[in-house]
């Protein structure tokens, strides 16, 4: 077998990314675009000792579950690798993924929690600026695995009023011949766009550029076009990295945050805090966790990883007393505004290392349920230790990243902890990735 090589087979199954199995000279290949049962082509993009990548060329005989393409940018883009199925098929194997990671642990199976609207539901939007060849300003996303961007007007997952403030944007940043940041030189002027919007339809701009400059006309030009935009921030980030964002925020118009609603909860937002993109399963997936709780007035919780206190805010109204511990600053700042907003007075916010500032509960009081919602990599082991020190009943781990929850259950497991419980949730739709609420409970 060898790269480029084009080979005529069956796919027999999908593996935990969506991908088509196909098993080849005994060895596996993993056929992006390939579906479960379908005869097809497909051409060696990888090879690895025991297994190959490859992506489908043909497809010979459909499966029934394959549908058009939503989106033309899909064979380059890297963001959403499931479009090519139907929804049904997606979410069994979202499931399947979840599954199969947690196969060395015993626990109740629940269906997963699906979504609403498969397109159109995110709330926050990057989009890198580049030139092209002939000097025009495009904008897109990565293509897979590169640093190129691919011109794309419209994103079908994505909020449809923020494609067209981006389109705007282009337009304004095109005729008025604003210098566009070149990656390869690290010059140039305008780098980035970030949007996020809330179901109170209030919109956040952040234009990430290399320094300083007067954008007051082109916020002129969008506030008059687009008045659902309620804040619009100027972030400097003159460093050549994969990060964005910088910690240099200045605010160019209106408000300093937007105001989200969640299970009847308001929150103000910066634009440094983390807020879910999918509102619409954000509340299932917080009302699902909440429920798997089981919370009693008389209880104490911690929320760990609380952000801007969504979490939180929705636990206290069912709990004695709640901690919530973050790291970010700004939505620590967030957080403790959102508590006045909805006149909660049983949360205490921490801003700190969920593995530094658990520590300094440990004393308090007892608690009887702790929440973790990471990040992808997951839980620190020091917190994990912590956290069985302290004999806590019952944790409800939220995860992105069903991989490094699984890693973090079996040092839970090891030391006096079982895995329960399991709900899936779709909050990335049309993309592997998938959310999972797990209950782990002392023994
Ligand atoms: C997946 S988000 C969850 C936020 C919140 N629970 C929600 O649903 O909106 C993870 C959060 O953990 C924070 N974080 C990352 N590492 C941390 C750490 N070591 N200690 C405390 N917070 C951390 C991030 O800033 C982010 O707000």
């Amino acid at each position: 077998m060898v790269v480029g090589q084009r080979i005529n087979t069956v796919v027999d199954s999908y593996d935990i990314n969506g991908y088509g199995v196909c098993h080849i000279d005994k060895k596996i290949v993993f056929a992006e675009g390939a579906m479960e049962g379908e005869s097809v082509i497909i051409e060696i993009t990888d090879i690895h000792k025991n297994f190959c990548f490859a992506k489908t060329i043909k497809v010979l005989e459909k499966s029934k579950n394959r549908i058009e393409e939503a989106c033309a940018f899909s064979k380059l883009c890297g963001g959403c690798n499931l479009l090519h199925m139907d929804y049904e098929t997606e979410l069994k194997i979202k499931e399947n993924r979840v599954r199969q990671t947690l196969r060395k642990f015993s626990y109740k199976e629940n269906p997963i929690i699906n979504n609403k609207d498969i397109y159109g539901y995110r709330n926050k939007v990057m989009i890198p600026f580049r030139k092209d060849e002939e000097g025009d300003v495009i904008y897109g996303f990565y293509e897979k695995m590169t640093h190129n961007v691919i011109s794309m007007d419209k994103c079908i997952i994505s909020n449809d009023i923020s494609n067209k403030i981006v389109f705007y944007i282009a337009r304004y940043l095109s005729l008025f011949n604003i210098s566009i940041y070149d990656e390869t030189s690290n010059k140039g002027l305008f780098k980035e766009l970030m949007i996020r919007n809330t179901i109170l339809d209030e919109y956040m701009v952040v234009l990430v550029a290399t320094r300083k400059y007067d954008f007051s006309d082109l916020v002129n030009f969008i506030t008059k076009e687009f008045p659902m935009i309620k804040s619009i921030y100027l972030n400097i980030n003159p460093e050549n990295t994969n990060v964005v964002l910088s910690n240099d925020y200045t605010l160019l118009y209106g408000m300093e945050t937007i105001t989200e609603d969640i299970l009847g909860l308001k929150f103000n937002v910066s634009p440094a805090s983390f807020m879910q993109v999918n509102h619409y399963n954000c509340e299932r997936l917080y009302e699902e966790a909440i429920k798997l709780a089981d919370l009693k007035p008389n209880y104490n919780v911690i929320d760990a990883y609380c952000g801007m206190g969504s979490i939180t805010l929705n636990i206290a109204k069912n709990v004695n007393h709640v901690y919530g511990i973050e790291v970010v600053e700004s939505a620590i700042v967030n957080a403790n505004n959102n508590k006045k907003l909805n006149n909660i007075y049983n949360a205490d916010f921490i801003c700190g290392k969920c593995e530094d500032e658990i520590k300094k509960l440990v004393s308090k009081e007892k608690i009887d349920v702790i929440f973790f919602d990471p990040p992808r990599k997951g839980c620190d082991k020091s917190f994990l230790d912590t956290v069985i020190s302290m004999n806590i009943p019952k944790i409800v781990y939220i995860s992105c990243n069903i991989a490094t929850a699984a890693r973090d259950i079996e040092i839970l497991t090891k030391n006096g902890y079982e895995l329960k419980e399991v709900t899936p949730c779709d909050l990335f739709s049309r993309t592997a990735h998938c959310e999972s609420i797990l209950v782990i409970e002392k023994k």
